[in-house]
């Protein structure tokens, strides 16, 4: 699988879809598969949701419940919820057609588990760009109509509808910094509050050339008033400085909350990691917030889950946490509070010599996760790799947390300005974990938690 697609909650249940490829273990033609959850963290896969057809694979895109059945596709009083995708037909493709993706919808009567494709398709048509997807639709309140954010290639396009089946051009967003050659994708138009004043964040996906290999994804703040989104700065920001966050977008009807899941692999190796029979996961999901930080606004992200089985300990850091760390399966959270910044590294490593590091340097003001003795490395050359994320902000202490699975690490510091995340694969488990501070004790909690 890759990106999450049409994420949405309805009656106490999360509904995943993503990119699907149902016949093997690469990229192959796109299906809409589909999870549901209750508490976010536990997933039960359901039956694939859309299929290929004629007008091609299912590439990218949302879903939005369609409360007025403004777009007529409801029946007996029951409001539809309506998929915006990307159809990409690969024949016009090959045969060298720049008008090869188009914007289709689909609509279901019975939450999300079946889904008829519209009768008059596309209802987007391609006007002549050749990377032309990834629908993000939400209500815009204000002008009371439905807005899309579509990736054009180099530029992001607004498209305004007031039944979903209709669309207008509003505006484009072009020029801001970084895209030079680059293809932008999964655009995301999300409001939040910050100090009392409704901003408008855009995320957007960059297939190449991220500051740790590969795709990744930016994001900047602005305004929006229905027709355009007028930047704050000229610069957007890495929403996540590892090398394994792409493609992620947020959840439609979350009311005040906005969650974002991200798909955890990067373009540059995901048909290569040595996983079986499965290959690709998603993020955990990240409660999304606006904050001021020496005068600019950027975004927070906080894994909006509760962990429990805590072990904590305040006074000076342990070093050797291997007790605790081995002692069972499942997601671990590792919380650092520390009353100063000091550098620590966390190692962890196996009896065959692979070893994880991450740390936080204090005299380069950098966090890094470096992988490259970690494991299994040589099935890609952009795998080995010390990410590093620069420290902002200008908090006194240390204030971290780490997220683990058995191969894949999320790293939140600085008031969860700063995020990490990044897959790693060792050739046995880990069976011992040193936290060190230069040789030093530090001071401060340490709390150990586990799904
Ligand atoms: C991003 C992406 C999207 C596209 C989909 C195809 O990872 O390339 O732009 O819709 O994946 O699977």
């Amino acid at each position: 699988m890759n990106d999450p697609n049409g994420l949405v909650y309805a009656d106490g249940v999360y509904h995943l879809f993503f990119q699907y490829h149902p016949d093997s273990v690469v990229w192959g033609p796109m299906h809409w598969g589909h999870a549901t959850s209750r508490d976010l963290t536990h997933w039960e896969e359901q039956p694939i949701a859309l299929y290929p057809d004629a007008l091609g694979m299912i590439f990218s895109g949302s879903i939005v419940i369609d409360r007025d059945n403004a777009s007529g596709l409801g029946r007996d009083g029951k409001a539809p919820w309506v998929a915006i995708f990307t159809h990409h037909n690969q024949l016009a493709e090959k045969a060298g057609s720049n008008a090869c993706q188009h914007q289709s919808i689909a609509f279901s009567l019975d939450d999300g588990t079946s889904w008829t494709k519209y009768a008059d398709n596309p209802v987007l048509p391609n006007p002549g760009i050749k990377n032309f997807r990834d629908p993000k639709v939400f209500w815009h309140a204000e002008t009371l109509r439905w807005v899309m954010s579509l990736a054009g290639g180099d530029r992001i396009f607004f498209y305004s509808s007031p039944d979903l089946k209709t669309w207008t051009l509003e505006s484009e967003l072009d020029g801001f910094d970084l895209v030079g050659d680059n293809v932008l994708e999964c655009p995301d138009l999300v409001s939040l509050d910050v100090d009392g004043r409704k901003r408008w964040v855009l995320i957007v996906s960059l297939v190449k050339d991220a500051p740790n290999t590969g795709s990744g994804t930016r994001y900047i703040v602005g305004d929006f008033d229905g027709i355009r989104f007028v930047p704050e700065h000229e610069d957007s920001r890495w929403l996540d400085y590892g090398p394994d966050n792409y493609a992620g977008v947020t959840f439609h009807n979350t009311g005040e909350r906005v969650l974002l899941i991200g798909w955890m692999s990067n373009w540059a190796y995901a048909q290569a990691v040595p996983t079986a029979p499965w290959r690709s996961a998603m993020t955990l999901p990240r409660k999304l917030s606006l904050v001021s930080v020496d005068g600019k606004t950027m975004l927070s992200q906080k894994v909006p889950i509760v962990f429990d089985g805590q072990t904590s300990l305040y006074g000076n850091w342990p070093s050797d946490l291997s007790a605790v760390w081995c002692q069972a399966d499942g997601v671990l959270e590792l919380s650092l509070c520390a009353d100063n910044q000091p550098s620590f590294e966390l190692t962890l490593s196996n009896e065959i010599g692979d070893r994880l590091n991450i740390g936080f340097n204090a005299t380069e003001r950098l966090y890094y996760i470096d992988r490259r003795d970690a494991g299994h490395c040589a099935f890609s050359t952009d795998f080995p790799i010390r990410a590093l994320a620069p420290h902002i902000g200008a908090s006194n202490g240390t204030d971290i947390k780490l997220y683990f699975d058995r191969s894949s690490v999320e790293l939140f510091a600085d008031n969860g300005t700063t995020a990490m995340t990044s897959l790693f694969f060792p050739r046995t488990n880990y069976t011992t974990a040193i936290l060190q501070s230069l040789g030093k004790p530090v001071h401060g909690r340490l709390t150990l938690a586990r799904l």
